[in-house]
């Protein structure tokens, strides 16, 4: 059984008029937290909106850990109205997050939109554990943020937006068939809206390229009791549905079926 906690917020920091980031205290016995695994958020204290947000850590630091949340409805309004020395109901950390037993300095990094934030976390943890700096392909709408950060995770960085703002006009797709045709890595893995994640699973298909992709689908529960969160996987010659939250988040592209 998933533990919850009640975790006092440390900092707050605005990124722009959608995206905040907010550091949470860590308690002694909150269990490793690997990269692509998230917290499920109670967003009140009053027991409404009752269902918990899934929010992905984007940082890891040794007695806190950040995440970075895009407002979008009702429960992520009220997380940004939360300030610093209030506290947060999480319960956590959940999932498998990325596979990383065969992690390989030959990889690249791709992250869409907010999903930019589980894979930065993702980098900082291949830093520090290859001692060399992965390649994160990073794609916005427009202004890119939280680029401080990222600088600090990689050395090489590469953008692309749609409305040309930053970096290469364009999707990010664009730039990662670049570093396929030149380069081709052992694993990519990703983070991003489900458009993205289908167009990266079928470039890197053509390339012969493995991906694993970090699944975000609707949650109710979050602990694999109500089904809600499923998505179609593969599994030999059948397609099983798979609960994103306690099978997931992250599966191999291989097995991910996204035309159901
Ligand atoms: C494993 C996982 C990790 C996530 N990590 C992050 C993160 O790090 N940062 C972050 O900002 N968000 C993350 N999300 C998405 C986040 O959980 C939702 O944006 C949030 O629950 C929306 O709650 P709300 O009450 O503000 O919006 P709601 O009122 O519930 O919904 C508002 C709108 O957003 C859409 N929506 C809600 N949830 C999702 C979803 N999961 N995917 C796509 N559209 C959705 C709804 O269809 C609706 O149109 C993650 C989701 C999952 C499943
Ligand atoms: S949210 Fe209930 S099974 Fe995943």
């Amino acid at each position: 059984m998933k533990k919850t906690y009640d975790l006092k917020i440390i900092k707050k920091e605005i990124l722009n008029d959608e995206i905040f980031k907010i550091v949470l205290e860590m308690p002694e016995d909150m269990p490793e937290i690997l990269p692509g695994q998230f917290f499920g958020l109670s967003v009140s204290d009053n027991g409404y909106p009752l269902l918990r947000r899934p929010i992905s850590v984007s940082k890891v630091e040794d007695n806190s850990f950040e995440l970075t949340i895009k407002v979008l409805g009702e429960g992520t309004l009220l997380l940004l109205k939360k300030e610093v020395n209030e506290t947060i109901n999480v319960l956590g950390p959940v999932g498998n997050g990325f596979f990383l037993d065969d992690m390989s300095e030959n990889s690249i990094i791709v992250g869409g939109g907010i999903g930019v934030s589980p894979i930065k976390e993702l980098a900082r943890v291949m830093k520090e554990t290859l001692k060399k700096d992965i390649p994160v392909l990073l794609g916005f709408r427009d202004r890119p943020f939280d680029m401080d950060d990222f600088n600090e995770v990689s050395s090489d960085i590469e953008i692309a937006t749609e409305s040309g703002v930053v970096g290469v006009k364009g999707y990010v797709t664009t730039l990662l068939e670049e570093r396929l045709k030149s380069n081709k890595p052992e694993v990519v893995y990703v983070c991003g809206p489900h458009m993205m994640l289908k167009a990266v699973k079928e470039l890197c298909e053509r390339y012969d390229v493995p991906t694993q992709l970090l699944m975000e689908e609707r949650m109710a529960c979050g602990i694999g009791a109500c089904l809600v969160c499923t998505c179609a996987i593969k599994d030999g010659h059948e397609i099983t549905n798979k609960r994103v939250c306690k099978d997931g988040p992250v599966f191999y592209g291989s097995e991910v079926v996204f035309d159901v």
